[in-house]
């Protein structure tokens, strides 16, 4: 480290910025062409560890060979420099692309797919495609009344039908008007915005350590899950019924909460008791960052979900769906670009890489050492730190409060690693698949450095 963080070229470059748009969020800026694997140089020249690796959405770190030679490729420069409104005009080799790549590894019993730009709007059209599926459902197969058709016009309803989605508390899935009405982190995301009367239900609350408290937990899913129920019972009455449910297979921005295999299970069995789809955001567990490609793998549920939705690490946004809910006709899920070819490219290329290089094995024992590491420093540090969690890189610590956890990030910062916080207290890590051993020694030094700094 040369400097602390932000230093004054990123402060100088930060002014710049400020005098063209308002962007309070920026940290510091990044020297892209020095930054390699899973050290980022910043534009003072110090040198971090990043374990949070661009909002979780870099799967192999910095300026990777492979996903470089894949964009020098001439052959697949017209995907640079044509970018196709892929919905009414893909190239003659798109499908031959996606096969390659997406549906490569597909959710089982998800065949379809669906590109989108980002998390925010692939959660946008996959409740789009949840509705559409369950007023199908209700019109028993017949096409939209015309009576339908002219009344969804003027935002009425029979055409515009008082459905519901239910959500849970502490959910993120995004900015956008309706993925934030199922948002429920900070009043910082919602404040202002018009939003409407959907369902929302408690998301387990673990008490932990988990070993010791297996009841108390189970307690709780039981709990979240009476309330689902009463949720979809109480809108259903309402005329307001509920159309889905969706949920994060761990909640990241609302502090890696867990649940178990069990809860996801009954929960899919409740969706289908009361008719409602279930939609699974795997916008931050997915792509191999918990040692499974998919983070609802690890469920077993008896059938598929029936909308997987993605992003971040996956490098395109979009969505997974079943036969049953796709569209039925042209332009119901659609936008101009409806992603980008060139992300795609590399996409397939970072899947060959997790193959070939067995990433998502080398997640899962990177992971565990990472949890054990933090599991080590809570014991030693109890007064600050509890409840050391994770599933591969997905990995996190509560810290005792948010003033102390916001501390020790910036000392963290300051001393070369790069972390986020997320829910109320909650300190977490998103390294990138090829984080390594040795890489998880250097940040748990820091990481035991800073804590004994700040007893
Ligand atoms: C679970 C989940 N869903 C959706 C989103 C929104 O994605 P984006 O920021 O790309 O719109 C996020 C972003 O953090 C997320 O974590």
């Amino acid at each position: 480290m040369k400097t602390t963080v932000p230093g004054p070229k990123s402060q100088e470059l930060m002014r710049q910025l400020d005098g063209m748009q308002a962007m309070e969020s920026i940290q510091f800026c990044i020297d892209y062409d020095k930054s390699q694997g899973n050290y980022l140089v910043d534009a003072d020249e110090n040198i971090l560890l990043d374990m949070y690796t661009q909002i979780a959405s870099l799967p192999l770190g910095y300026n990777h060979p492979s996903l470089i030679r894949a964009m020098q490729d001439p052959s697949n420069l017209k995907h640079l420099v044509n970018r196709p409104a892929l919905g009414n005009y893909p190239s003659v080799d798109w499908p031959q692309r996606l096969e390659a790549s997406l549906m490569a590894v597909a959710p089982r019993g998800l065949n379809n797919c669906m590109t989108l730009g980002c998390g925010a709007c692939a959660n946008e059209h996959a409740y789009k495609a949840v509705f559409m599926a369950y007023r199908r459902k209700q019109r028993g197969g017949e096409p939209p009344s015309q009576e339908e058709r002219e009344s969804s016009l003027v935002n009425q309803p029979p055409g515009s039908p008082p459905l519901t989605l239910l959500s849970f508390s502490n959910a993120f899935h995004g900015r956008t008007m309706g993925a934030l009405m199922m948002t429920h982190t900070k009043w910082m995301h919602k404040l202002d915005f018009p939003s409407i009367d959907w369902p929302i239900a408690d998301f387990p609350q673990y008490k932990h350590p988990l070993l010791g408290n297996t009841e108390q937990n189970r307690r709780e899913e039981a709990r979240c899950l009476q309330q689902v129920c009463s949720k979809i019972e109480e809108y259903n009455a309402r005329g307001t019924p509920v159309a889905g449910v969706v949920i994060e297979p761990i909640q990241g921005e609302g502090g890696d909460n867990h649940a178990s295999p069990d809860f996801f299970r009954q929960l899919q069995q409740v969706c289908k008791d009361y008719g409602a789809y279930l939609v699974l955001d795997e916008v931050q567990t997915g792509a191999g960052t918990t040692g499974h490609m998919w983070f609802h793998d690890t469920f077993h549920l008896p059938s598929p979900p029936d909308i997987v939705i993605f992003s971040k690490k996956m490098m395109t946004g979009g969505f997974y769906y079943t036969d049953e809910m796709r569209p039925t006709e042209g332009y119901r899920i659609f936008n101009t670009w409806m992603g980008d070819p060139s992300k795609v490219i590399l996409l397939e290329e970072m899947l060959r890489v997790i193959r070939d290089e067995e990433l998502l094995d080398n997640v899962s024992r990177v992971g565990k050492k990472l949890v054990q590491g933090m599991t080590d420093l809570q014991g030693r540090y109890p007064s600050q730190l509890s409840g050391a969690r994770g599933e591969g890189m997905f990995c996190a610590v509560d810290v005792v409060d948010s003033k102390h956890r916001d501390k020790i990030l910036t000392d963290l910062r300051n001393s070369g690693v790069l972390a986020a916080g997320g829910g109320i207290h909650t300190l977490r890590l998103r390294p990138t698949l090829i984080f390594q051993e040795h890489h998880a020694d250097i940040f748990l030094d820091i990481f035991d450095d800073v804590l004994h700094r700040n007893k």
